[in-house]
């Protein structure tokens, strides 16, 4: 068993904030979801999805499914690919809001409450994982390395993982790339820190090479964009009226025509793993 844990400041913040409900609606996607849902965003958002069941697929048909890290929002529009799905969370508060969401899903489901980084199940039970928005939230480089470990080892050899994580180089978005850059230097990052107001929930992204060496042992690994634009771009640009305007079309029009080698200019990738047979 490994000797990482997750983070315990992650758990109770969602336990106590981001998986309670505010005016009818989870804490956490009113905190961190988009606001305005034009046609560029709709259109991306389908666009996304199917890239990660496109990846996921790639395991087979009538997936027996493993999510890391679902809380109070698994992913139902993946339910259709699974022959059973399985959710983990180490936050309790979002397990009983993701039952409440499953339990007319009409797919065999269990969720269970355990850490990322130390999975109750044996090698090889699931065709397919997929854990969005999770990784980052673990605060430990080693316990990320674990949580990445965990996933691989309890899909099948010839099953498919699926992570979607942050870029803390996002070469399209300058002041949040010098950002990170300074939150990442030894000293300067903790004067920094000190200075700057502290974000809601422990958040330590990797760079996107560091996360692809975890996984290339494990067998062909894939980066492709998920989300070009960072959260406060998202939040904070309309897509209906002026440069904003101009700005979407620019990124769906990346988005599309290079949805490998953009990976690198955006702020949200996906990493797909299809483990070596
Ligand atoms: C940002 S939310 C993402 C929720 C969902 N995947 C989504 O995309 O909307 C992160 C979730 O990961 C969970 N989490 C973070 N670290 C974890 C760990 N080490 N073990 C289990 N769950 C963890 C948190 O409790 C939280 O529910």
């Amino acid at each position: 068993m490994s000797k990482h844990t997750g983070t315990e400041a992650t758990k109770l913040f969602y336990d106590q904030l981001g998986w309670k409900e505010r005016d009818g609606r989870a804490v956490d996607p009113y905190l961190f979801g988009v606001h305005e849902d034009g046609p560029i965003r709709i259109e991306l958002h389908e666009v996304h999805l199917e890239r990660v069941r496109n990846a996921l697929s790639r395991a087979g048909t009538n997936l027996s499914l493993l999510e890391c890290g679902c809380g109070g929002n698994p992913e139902q529009s993946l339910l259709d690919l699974c022959s059973d799905y399985t959710g983990v969370d180490f936050s309790e508060t979002g397990l009983e809001m993701a039952e409440s969401k499953l339990s007319t899903a009409g797919v065999p489901h269990q969720l269970k409450a355990a850490d990322v980084c130390n999975l109750p199940f044996e090698d090889g039970r699931f065709d397919a994982a997929y854990c969005a928005h999770m990784i980052y939230h673990i605060a430990e480089t080693a316990s990320q390395a674990a949580a990445f470990q965990e996933v691989m080892r309890v899909i099948k050899p010839g099953g498919t993982a699926v992570f979607i994580v942050v870029n803390p180089r996002p070469l399209l978005f300058p002041v949040r790339l010098l950002k990170r850059l300074i939150a990442d230097t030894p000293f300067v990052g903790q004067v920094a820190d000190k200075l700057r107001p502290q974000p809601p929930l422990p958040y330590k992204p990797m760079p996107l090479r560091w996360m692809q060496q975890q996984l290339a042992s494990w067998g062909n690994v894939e980066m492709m964009t998920y989300s070009l634009p960072t959260t406060a771009f998202n939040q904070r640009t309309s897509e209906y009226k002026g440069i904003g305007k101009q700005l979407w079309k620019a990124i769906r029009w990346l988005d599309l025509k290079y949805p490998k080698s953009s990976v690198y200019l955006g702020n949200y990738a996906q990493i797909s793993v299809c483990k070596s047979k």
